[in-house]
């Protein structure tokens, strides 16, 4: 029997591409490859990269600079680079760096087995097409899980094309799997031991396959047996359909959590960056799904300093903070990225723009203490995920997506455990078992 190769795996970026990395690692298992995780002896390093802003893509190339003594020491070392760089930046990739033997984008990694064979013969190898087959029919079964929580790509794409980003060109136009295939992927995953489905896309409420939208997938998931919970994301507001917003109220698997990003408070640059709705529209949204959920968690991405940003504008998105008041907020500096409308306007100032989001981020984790603090007395559910640090102790998620250190002796990786919370640290609550 010959010896197993061995894969190390680095992912960036979003949630999308944690499931990507997943299912390379299965399917380079084909050809079998056992993850590693230290470069060192690796048969094969793959980097799989973002290019949502612009230090996020740097990282390739600083991490590719490092991997050189790596290649240098075992010259059979195989280098490869997936994800939204590479869609973006392929032939480019492979020009400038020789050390790269493969480079696949996010729509054909399914075609990695055979890359990996032509790689062995000593060619490289490219493949950022966007194949016309579905890569999911050409991947293997899901193995063995982690743990008790696992994503799930529904759909993959974004037709929305905002004026400052790339998804739209790296990941294509929208595309939704089909609704047997997912209960399928779900049945066999809750067999493995998952309990909670984060279901992904990059505009996941644009679910559409087979008369069924997000909403009608969510209700039928919520009835495969094991799976205790749901969630999804990315959401886009002007795709917050009725029946998603009553599925908030009415399904109790899906967990009072929503992640809808908003970017800015300020009509005028909602508009500058094809958002396609205003920040009343916004709020009517959230209005509408607090009125279904009340104790619904609700998180966003902001932007800072896109082309033509005003104090004034700025305040606006400080306003609509505070008025929506966030348990938890994801926020950036505006990035220009090469291809999209908005590079090719002025930026602000850089200085203006980094005290603005000194100062938005000084609100939002404002907002996200105070909003842990009021959980202290509060009792939650909190999914087992792993055993803690401390003896006796479970770490696990509660339905807010809090993480929570749980005392617990007795308790398993896979549980859904009652805590009452008895306190909050920065990142996390600390709570004890009472059922
Ligand atoms: N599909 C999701 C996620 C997009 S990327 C959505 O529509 O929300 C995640 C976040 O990165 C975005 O919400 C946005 O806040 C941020 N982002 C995207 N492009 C950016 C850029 N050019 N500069 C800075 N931040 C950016
Ligand atoms: Fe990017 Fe906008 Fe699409 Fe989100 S909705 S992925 S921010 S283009
Ligand atoms: Fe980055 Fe591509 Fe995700 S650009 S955020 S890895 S879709």
């Amino acid at each position: 029997m010959t010896e197993a190769k061995k894969l190390f795996i680095k992912t960036y970026g979003c949630q999308m591409n944690v499931y990507d990395s997943e299912r390379m690692a299965e399917s380079l298992g084909t050809k079998g490859y056992v993850a590693t995780d230290t470069v060192e002896d690796a048969d094969m390093v793959l980097i799989n990269t973002c290019h949502i802003r612009e230090k996020a893509s740097e990282k390739l190339f600083s991490d590719l600079g490092r991997l050189r003594p790596a290649k240098e020491a075992n010259p059979n070392l195989k280098v490869a680079v997936a994800g939204c760089v590479a869609q973006a930046e392929g032939a480019e990739i492979l020009r400038r760096m020789p050390l790269v033997d493969l480079v696949v984008g996010p729509q054909s990694y399914h075609r990695l087995p055979e890359m990996e064979a032509k790689v062995q013969r000593g060619e490289r190898a490219i493949d950022t097409e966007f194949p016309p087959e579905d890569k999911f029919d050409h991947l293997p079964e899901r193995k063995a899980m982690r743990g008790p929580s696992a994503f799930l790509t529904v759909q993959e794409g974004c037709d929305k094309f905002c004026a400052f980003c790339v998804v739209p060109y790296t990941r294509g136009s929208e595309v939704s799997r089909p609704p047997e295939r997912l209960l399928a992927e779900a049945r066999n995953l809750a067999a493995r031991g998952v309990r909670e489905l984060t279901l992904l896309g990059q505009n996941v409420n644009a679910y559409r396959a087979d008369g069924y939208g997000l909403a009608r997938l969510i209700r039928e998931l919520s009835q495969v047996e094991g799976i205790l919970r749901l969630r999804y994301m990315t959401s886009h507001p002007n795709d917050m359909e009725d029946d998603l917003i009553a599925a908030h109220g009415d399904c109790p698997q899906l967990m009072p959590y929503l992640h809808l990003p908003v970017q800015s408070g300020s009509d005028r640059i909602l508009k500058a960056m094809n958002r396609k709705h205003t920040a009343a529209d916004y709020l009517r949204v959230l209005d509408r799904i607090r009125a279904a959920r009340p104790d619904i968690l609700l998180t966003s991405d902001f932007i800072v300093g896109f082309p033509g940003e005003t104090d004034a504008d700025f305040e606006a998105t400080l306003a609509l903070i505070r008025k929506v008041n966030y348990g938890m907020a994801y926020s950036f500096k505006y990035s220009a990225r090469p291809g999209t409308p908005a590079a090719e306007k002025p930026d602000v100032n850089s200085d203006v723009a980094d005290a603005r989001l000194q100062e938005l981020q000084a609100l939002l984790g404002a907002q996200q203490r105070a909003g842990q603090q009021a959980m202290v007395g509060q009792e939650v559910d909190v999914l087992y995920e792993k055993a803690g640090r401390q003896p006796g102790q479970m770490v696990g998620k509660s339905q807010h997506l809090h993480a929570v250190h749980v005392d617990d002796p007795s308790g398993k990786v896979g549980e859904l455990a009652r805590v009452r919370i008895t306190d909050a640290k920065s990142n996390s609550l600390g709570g004890r078992r009472v059922g």
